[in-house]
This record gives structure tokens, sequence and C-alpha cells, in this order.
């Protein structure tokens, strides 16, 4: 994370990707750019799969940077759209309906150098089925990027916003929720998603924080002349070793060992 100014989104999707978005969505994109950068040494494309990628947010911006993109969702009607953008889009993505435990008879084994879990195991049944079964569909020294909500940042929200007994649960409840009107499943520290991607027998690599101060600050300072002073704030908070674990999502890159 050595340059503030990065954003991968380049081109078309630097384009695409505007105000709120894009200062959202930075820090990810660089992420991405790095590791899709260093699991292959030489230059090229690689094999990517989005688990749980939806309307191809993630992945039909992967194709347009000329990377091989499967999509595997356990909904039809989003994965119609995913096949609509990436059209729109003039690229191809494969587009799987099927369930992420299912990885391994899906795709078979060691099927992706990356494969992408985000905003997905707060939503499975068995997160910890989930992620064994992305790790047995990465190749020995490829990787897996997982993005979830953050417990700490919720409770932060809730409070901020007055809602002090909300907060109080959040911190307190196994699974991270405020009561029975949060339509969150499930949320994360940065102990229980490293704990799980442990189990799974990955490499815990990088954990950035996603989103610490923009949502946090007033939503038109966004989209304003001061978005990039934003953008760059975001990108060195990511990797503080506080800060971090107040981000609204966690993301975390772990590897698969090689051989
Ligand atoms: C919040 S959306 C995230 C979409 C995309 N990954 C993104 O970050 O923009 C969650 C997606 O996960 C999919 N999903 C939920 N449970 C799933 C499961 N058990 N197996 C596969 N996909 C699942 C949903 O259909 C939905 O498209």
């Amino acid at each position: 994370m050595s340059d503030v100014r990065g954003v991968a989104v380049t081109g078309r999707q630097q384009k695409r990707v505007r105000g709120g978005g894009r200062v959202r969505s930075a820090v990810l994109w660089e992420a991405l750019r790095t590791v899709l950068g260093r699991i292959t040494p030489e230059a090229g494309s690689r094999d990517v799969v989005d688990v749980g990628g939806g309307t191809g947010g993630f992945a039909v911006p992967l194709a347009e940077l000329g990377h091989r993109v499967t999509v595997v969702d356990a909904n039809p009607d989003a994965l119609a759209a995913l096949e609509r953008r990436a059209a729109e889009s003039g690229v191809r993505v494969r587009a799987v309906q099927g369930d992420a435990v299912d990885l391994p008879d899906l795709l078979g084994p060691d099927a992706a150098d990356l494969v992408l879990c985000h905003s997905v195991l707060e939503y499975v049944d068995d997160p910890g089925a989930a992620m064994a079964a992305l790790t047995g569909a990465v190749r020995p020294g490829g990787s897996v990027s997982v993005l979830v909500a953050g417990q700490v940042a919720a409770a932060l929200h809730r409070a901020v916003a007055g809602h002090f007994d909300d907060a109080r649960r959040v911190l307190t409840d196994p699974a991270g929720r405020w009561g029975e009107g949060d339509r969150m499943p499930r949320r994360f520290t940065r102990e229980t998603l490293s704990a799980l991607v442990r189990g799974a027998g990955l490499r815990v690599a990088e954990l950035h924080g996603v989103r610490i101060f923009a949502d946090l600050v007033p939503s038109g300072l966004l989209d304003g002349d001061d978005a990039e002073a934003l953008i760059a704030l975001e990108s060195v908070a990511a990797v503080h070793p506080v800060l971090r674990d107040l981000a609204t999502q966690l993301h975390l890159v772990a590897d698969k060992p090689a051989g």
C-alpha cells in the first residue's frame, strides 16, 4: 500500500466508478491490483473466480482488464444482470449458478489463480464450509480475496446515530448483530475473519480496512474537491494497525501455499 494516490480503476472503469463509489472502492481496487500482480510473476491474464459475484461489480471490470473471469452465484436473476452488464461492456464473463459450498463440484479443483468472495460470507449458512470450498478452487500459490462487514464499525455507526443499546448489542452478540431488525445476518472482526481463513488452511497475507472515514463524514464530501484527499487518507488508514479494525468492511488477502 505504498502508493497512496494509487487507484486501480483506470480507463473505462475510472470513468464509470465516480464520486462516493470511487472513494469507497479505491482501497479495494488497489489491493486487487496488487494481488493480481503478485500471484503470477510474469505478466498476463489470470483465472479469476468471483463467488457470489452478483451482477458483476467486480467481475466485469476484471474482465475488462483482460482476466478470464467466472462468477458463481446462487441467484439466477443476478447472473442474468451480470450477462447483460458484460455484454454492454463488450467482455465475456462465464456465469455459473450454484452455491459457494458446491464450488469443487461446479468448477473442479485448482480452477483459479484468484478467488474473490466479497460481501458473501455474511449470508452463507456455514462460513467455514464456504471458505473450505473456496480454498479448494484456488491453485497452490494462488490467493483468495475476502471482503466482509465489520462488527466494530457497525457499533460505531449505531452509536453515532444515537442507538446506544444497538451499539452495545453489536459488540456483545457473537454474530455482531444489533437485534431482530438488523438485516445483516453476520459480521466479522479481524480476529474472527483471520481465524476462519486460517482454519481453511490459507496464510493471511494482508488485511485492509475499507471505508474507515468515508462512511463517517458527510456524504457530500465524497463527491467534492476533497475526494482525492479522502482517498489518500483511506489508503493510509487501510493498513493502520488500529484504524483498519474500525472499517465498515474488512478486506483480507490470503495465500494458498505452493506445493
Ligand atoms: C451482497 S451481494 C455481493 C455481490 C458482489 N460480490 C459484490 O461485492 O458486489 C451477495 C451475493 O452473494 C450471493 N450469495 C449469497 N449466498 C450465496 C451462496 N451460498 N452461494 C453463492 N452465492 C451466494 C447473492 O446471490 C448475491 O449475489
